[in-house]
């Protein structure tokens, strides 16, 4: 099968498009015809080796796909011609991939391949984050750092579905564009302006109850600093190439918390769980409440100009690879 391949640990620009062999679906596996795989910011990590997982070489990175099961290898509730969307940790980018189960998830008809293939992680990351983690309740302020993002604009939209008033805070007009589209009441330019100046008009001279936080660097510290009373601080990940080191009498004095969030290890550990939220993702995306944002989309012979839009921070929702 044709697929994007990393045969050495030197980023994205050292992929290539080439021949790897088929996947063999062991049994309580399915083998799925890839039709869309999203690019997301992990991959540029793994592919340079400074992710925390290491796959041995060559490899095909990719970690969420749509696509039609072509080999039910004894999984349960799939057949063969299914149409369905999951993550899978590597191997998306690829004509052929592995679907795990409690990974894979039916894909209804009136969603297209592109847009269930940006699915799996950005939604199930910000649902797991504001509902199983930080509790986002109706009527809180919820702050989205770098909200123009995969991640980014999936929490955007799921803070309003649960009924928070919902600031995004973006490096670009294009950016402030697509979140005010996704429902954020209120947007900070921070490449414009302080964070702080922005979340005190946003507020009006209040604070925000959640923050969720794909960033890191600077921003962490600043944002937490804007929290209010029983505050919560979601780290998510460090787009932004810098694990903050906070100041823990911060939490001491107001009263806030910090708070891990890791969906692929959540998968792992709470599968039922994780299949009940994938489960309330597709209602809402079937009902419109959720809209999966493909920005481009990209033959796989172009694979490598999709890992650059990426890398380069121009991408606003997801892009995605149509092998
Ligand atoms: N914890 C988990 O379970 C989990 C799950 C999925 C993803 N993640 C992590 O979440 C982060 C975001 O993932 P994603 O796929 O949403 O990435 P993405 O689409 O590339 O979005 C990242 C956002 O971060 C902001 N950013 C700030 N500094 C940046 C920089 N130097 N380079 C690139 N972006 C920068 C950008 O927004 P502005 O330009 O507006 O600032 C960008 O929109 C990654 O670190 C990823 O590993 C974690």
């Amino acid at each position: 099968m044709r697929a994007l391949i990393c045969d050495r640990y030197d980023g994205w620009q050292a992929l290539r498009v080439g021949e790897m062999p088929d996947p063999e679906p062991l049994h309580g596996t399915a083998l799925v015809r890839v039709e869309a795989a999203a690019v997301n910011f992990a991959d540029l990590l793994v592919v340079a080796g400074q992710y925390q997982v290491k796959p041995e070489l060559p490899f095909v990175p990719g970690n969420e796909f749509a696509g039609v099961v072509e080999t039910a290898n004894g999984i349960e509730g799939f057949t063969p011609g299914d149409r369905v969307c999951g993550f899978i940790g590597m191997g998306a980018l690829a004509e052929r991939a592995i679907a795990y189960p409690g990974a894979i998830m039916p894909l209804p008809e009136t969603i297209g391949f592109d847009e269930g293939a940006a699915i799996p992680v950005a939604y199930g990351t910000s649902y797991h984050a504001l509902v199983d983690r930080a509790g986002l309740a109706e009527g809180e302020t919820l702050l989205v750092l770098g909200a123009g993002g995969g991640v980014g604009i999936s929490a955007v939209q799921i803070g309003k579905a649960l009924g928070a008033t919902v600031v995004a805070a973006v490096s670009s007009a294009e950016k402030a564009d697509a979140v005010r589209t996704a429902g954020a009441d209120s947007v900070i330019r921070y490449d414009q302006m302080p964070l702080r100046d922005g979340i005190a008009a946003a507020t009006r001279g209040g604070g925000v109850d959640v923050v969720y936080d794909p960033v890191g660097g600077e921003a962490s510290e600043l944002a937490l600093r804007s929290t209010n009373w029983n505050g919560r601080l979601l780290v998510v990940g460090f787009a932004s190439g810098v694990i903050p080191a906070i100041p823990l009498n911060l939490n001491l004095v107001k009263g806030n918390s910090v708070i891990g969030v890791f969906w692929g290890r959540f998968n792992l550990e709470e599968p039922e769980k994780s299949a009940e939220n994938n489960r309330r993702i597709m209602e809402w995306v079937v009902d419109g409440t959720l809209r999966p944002l493909v920005q481009k989309t990209y033959p796989l012979s172009d694979a490598l100009e999709a890992m650059r839009w990426v890398a380069e921070r121009k991408v606003i929702g997801r892009v995605v690879v149509t092998p």
